[in-house]
């Protein structure tokens, strides 16, 4: 077949690199991993120091040798970095450091959040089921801008004072580069945008709000609503059915996504996608979750998010829809049959969880 002569001499092999980082990092991409081996794909996986651990192991949180495999690789599966071991490091060589540097330097600027509510889950919802059971919404978070990437630092006041700032700024360009991405989705889902900003109060806001408001002309098929964040936050329990597709900042993005993920049921559930195109070449995958220190290494972590990270890595970087819904299928049908791990009220395992979905793949 052609299709086995060319992965012979490897031109259709994609290689993966898992960067699994600190905390329920490594079990969680574990799970992904089996998951992705057993849909038998031609893919390679590199693995990389990422995070506290990479700081331990060499030093820095996003060694060279790591970002080397990071840039080569056709997609990168991102497990989760944090470790309060290395709370008073300087900030240059805390973990968290390594994913924003990876966003920064592979320009990572759009970030999918979908939030949907998994069918069984409703009674894991912060919310009524009634109400939970409305959650199909995609988060779209700016990756590479806002108060996390600004001028940032210590001063100290004439009158010795110690004072922390951090500068929140976005520009024409980077505003409405995310917001095409926006239009975009809208367009192809339910073709309605709301932009999340709090222009009452922040000048970067308003700005990002006229940028928005002026490209809505381009895109009369999309119905585009204004709102507060703070708004934002309160209808998103109030009722989450109102929203599709919800464009917003680096930090406001932040916030409101794990705000969403105790809606859709839990945090351990939400996959997410981080693409420096509207096509995804080259993106990275990574549950919204962070490394979890408190439960590290018992295997009461969800591997969900990750695995259902993968299948947005199967179809944004891999262009392999059919096999994405193959393993969202999979997690559903496991669900449905009852698998649960302890933060969805269940007692199942990292690896039984996997099992399940496993089990499930068809
Ligand atoms: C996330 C995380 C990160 C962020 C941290 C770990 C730097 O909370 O991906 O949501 O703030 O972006
Ligand atoms: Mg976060």
């Amino acid at each position: 077949m052609a299709a086995n002569s060319s992965s012979l001499n490897g031109t259709h092999v994609k290689t993966i690199a898992i960067l699994a980082g600190d905390g329920i990092g490594p079990e969680v991409t574990a799970q992904a991993r089996r998951v992705l081996e057993a849909l038998n794909l031609d893919l390679a996986f590199e693995e990389a120091v990422v995070g506290g651990a990479a700081f331990f192991a060499a030093g820095h949180p996003l060694p060279p040798e790591t970002l080397d495999v990071a840039r080569r690789a056709d997609a990168i599966l991102f497990g989760a970095v944090g470790d309060p071991r290395c709370d008073a490091l300087e900030r240059a060589l805390r973990p968290e450091q390594a994913i924003l540097g990876l966003r920064a330097a592979l320009g990572l600027f759009a970030n999918l959040r979908p939030a949907t509510l998994f069918p069984g889950l409703e009674n894991a919802s912060a919310l009524r089921p009634e109400v939970a059971r409305q959650i199909d919404m995609v988060i779209l978070r700016e990756l590479n801008g806002d108060v996390y990437f600004g001028e940032k630092g210590f001063r100290t006041a004439a009158n010795g004072t110690r004072e922390g700032f951090d500068i929140m700024s976005y520009n024409e360009a980077e505003v409405r580069r995310i917001a095409t991405v926006g239009f975009e989705m809208a367009k192809r889902r339910k073709g309605t945008l709301h932009s999340i900003d709090k222009a009452n109060v922040l000048e970067t806001s308003q700005l990002w709000r006229d940028v928005v408001t002026a490209m809505s002309a381009d895109y009369p098929e999309v119905t585009l609503t204004h709102m507060y964040v703070d708004n934002a936050a309160m209808q998103l329990v109030r009722n989450p059915g109102q929203f599709d597709v919800m464009v917003t900042g680096n930090l406001f993005g932040d916030i409101l996504s794990d705000q969403a993920s105790m809606c859709a049921g839990s945090i351990g559930m939400l996959p997410s996608a981080s693409l420096r195109a509207w096509s995804g070449d080259n993106g990275l995958y990574e549950p919204i979750h962070g490394s979890a220190p408190d439960i590290a290494g018992q295997g009461k972590a969800n591997p969900c998010a990750t695995i259902l990270s993968a299948a947005m890595l199967l179809r944004h970087s891999l262009d392999d829809e059919a096999a994405a819904k193959r393993v969202e299928a999979a997690v559903s049908a496991a669900l449905i049959g009852g698998a649960r791990t302890p933060d969805l009220g269940g007692t199942m395992t990292t690896s039984e969880m996997g099992d399940a979905v496993l089990a499930a793949l068809m």
